[in-house]
């Protein structure tokens, strides 16, 4: 359960990782506010702020409609989550309407801040791909001029050994590959 950076940065970034294993316990509204409040401070292209969280709780009625944008795979383990968040960004500049090319890559510093909050308060803030993007925008009204960017799993941890076989072997923080292949310096 130990990860080692090759070079020293700061423990939140190696404590933060994605496990599926949750209690089902709710999380109360501060906790919540607590990692949208990360999200906020991101940065963003011109401060745009484009990055929308719509959520449910597990206990709400809206919870179903979020449940069920979920690949298989990830309702295996989601069922035991307190909170699902589909992680929108709006596509175009507020003030002009002009497309904005990193409506993307701000959202996901959005997202990131907010799992980095999670690691701190001993979260779990698990990201997916795994859902029906299509269905999200129409069961959840997304208009066209904003991109459906990512779900996101959020509750407090659980016991690994009730997660199904196959996910408990995988429960473990991962690895990465070396600077050398992630960074170079000049052209590519
Ligand atoms: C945008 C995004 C999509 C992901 N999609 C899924 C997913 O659908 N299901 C899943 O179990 N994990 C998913 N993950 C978790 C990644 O597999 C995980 O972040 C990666 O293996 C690195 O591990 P770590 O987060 O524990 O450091 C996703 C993560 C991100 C950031």
């Amino acid at each position: 359960m130990h990860r080692t950076p090759d070079h020293p940065i700061e423990a939140i970034f190696l404590d933060r990782w994605s496990p599926r294993a949750m209690s089902g316990e709710p999380l109360d509204e501060r906790e919540l506010s607590r990692l949208f409040e990360a999200a906020r401070w991101a940065p963003s292209t011109y401060n745009e702020q484009e990055w929308l969280f719509l959520y449910a709780r597990r206990d709400s009625p809206h919870w179903p409609a979020f449940f069920g944008l979920l690949m298989e795979a990830n309702q295996a383990w989601c069922d035991h989550a307190a909170v699902l968040i589909v992680v929108l960004s709006r596509k175009v500049f507020a003030l002009n309407g002009r497309p904005n090319p990193v409506h993307t890559f701000d959202a996901g510093a959005a997202f990131e801040n907010m799992a980095l909050q999670g690691a701190a308060m001993g979260l779990v803030v698990h990201g997916m791909a795994g859902f029906d993007r299509d269905r999200a925008r129409t069961a959840l009204h997304v208009p066209d001029d904003h991109d459906v960017e990512a779900m996101v799993a959020v509750g407090h941890p659980g016991d690994p050994a009730d997660l199904p076989e196959q996910l408990r072997q995988r429960e473990a923080p991962s690895g990465r590959k070396p600077i050398a292949e992630i960074a170079r310096e000049g052209g590519f």
